[in-house]
């Protein structure tokens, strides 16, 4: 049984999802806990889950390395095998990704390499994209750079507002992000050969 926390700052919705799926006794893992970089209003879900919550503010430390070094210790205490960010803002210091990579993924709501960062769905409006979806990944030291494990893709349809466009690309995200945590609780998606064939292929 895969142990898994879960990193959120907003509503947590994937979260939600996975804490559903999760519930059915015949899924293969298990959230043990669920961390935020702020008050997150998604850490209801897991209050109502019965699944226990922390809370790593950055603003209580002196800087990005200390407040890493928290969230890290943090969440080395539930030992899980995979930490899966969803819909988590901040970007993580080196020494926590160091300390956790490649069992370390996120979800990003975009086809990446195309539109990494914040605003993913607002720059894929802006730059005309007919087409943009969700990538799931290793989390790497840079920001939505990490080696993809899996993407959905989403047609934008004429008319489509950031909200309505989110909304349309979270529905597939939710559904995506549960499949692969259950591909690589199965070992389905193995994250160490993907992390080392990235590693391989990248010239130094
Ligand atoms: C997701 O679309 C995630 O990819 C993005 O923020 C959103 C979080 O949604 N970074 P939720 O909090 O899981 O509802």
């Amino acid at each position: 049984m895969l142990s898994i926390v879960v990193l959120i700052s907003g509503g947590g919705s994937n979260l939600r999802a996975l804490l559903e799926a999760a519930s059915d006794r015949d899924f293969p893992a298990r959230i043990v806990a669920v961390g935020s970089d702020t008050d997150a209003a998604g850490l209801a879900h897991a209050e109502q889950f019965g699944v226990p919550t922390f809370t790593v503010t950055p603003t209580s430390f002196a800087d990005r390395a200390a407040w890493g070094d928290e969230l890290l210790q943090q969440v080395e205490q539930w030992t899980p095998d995979l930490v899966v960010c969803a819909g988590f803002m901040r970007i993580l210091p080196p020494r926590f990704v160091g300390a956790l990579s490649p069992n370390l993924i996120n979800t990003h709501p975009a086809l990446l390499p195309l539109f990494p960062g914040a605003h993913a769905v607002r720059d894929a409006l802006a730059a005309g994209a007919t087409e943009t979806g969700v990538t799931v990944h290793i989390v790497d030291e840079g920001v939505d750079t990490g080696p993809t494990l899996v993407q959905r893709s989403v047609a934008v349809l004429p008319g489509d507002t950031e909200h309505v466009l989110q909304e349309r690309i979270k529905v597939i995200e939710r559904d995506l992000l549960v499949q692969t945590v259950r591909d690589i609780a199965t070992s389905t998606i193995d994250l160490s050969s993907i992390h080392q064939s990235n590693r391989s292929a990248t010239p130094s």
